[in-house]
């Protein structure tokens, strides 16, 4: 078990959850819904939406482009791409910089990104 912390959001790490492995620490204070691929999910104005993503137990995030490997929020920083995520329709954002609103709508992501 291990306690990290990145910006606004801190996890516990559960190695024998069955669900998800991160979980928030503390309760939210001014909540707001997002949609999950189409699920509705409870989170805090403002958190990354990496960190939704990680406790919703939304994993993997994305499909590599080769070879189809899952993949998810690693660095929380910025740096990997490997948290590449759909919100509100435009392709390749990283789920780690993006604050969560109100509505948003968050969809993994399977290989490469479209081209309009
Ligand atoms: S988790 Fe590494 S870039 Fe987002």
């Amino acid at each position: 078990m291990a306690v990290m912390s990145r910006g606004q959001a801190l996890f516990l790490w559960q190695s024998d959850a069955k669900t998800t492995m991160f979980r928030r620490l503390e309760p939210i204070l001014d909540p707001i819904e997002v949609m999950v691929d189409g699920v509705p999910c409870e989170a805090e104005a403002g958190e990354s939406v990496a960190a939704i993503l990680l406790r919703s137990s939304s994993l993997p995030t994305r499909r590599s482009p080769v070879g189809h490997q899952p993949r998810a929020p690693y660095c929380m920083m910025g740096a990997c791409f490997d948290c590449l995520v759909t919100i509100d329709g435009r392709s390749s954002q990283q789920s780690c910089l993006v604050r969560a609103r109100h509505g948003m709508r968050i969809d993994r992501q399977n290989g490469m990104r479209s081209v309009v």
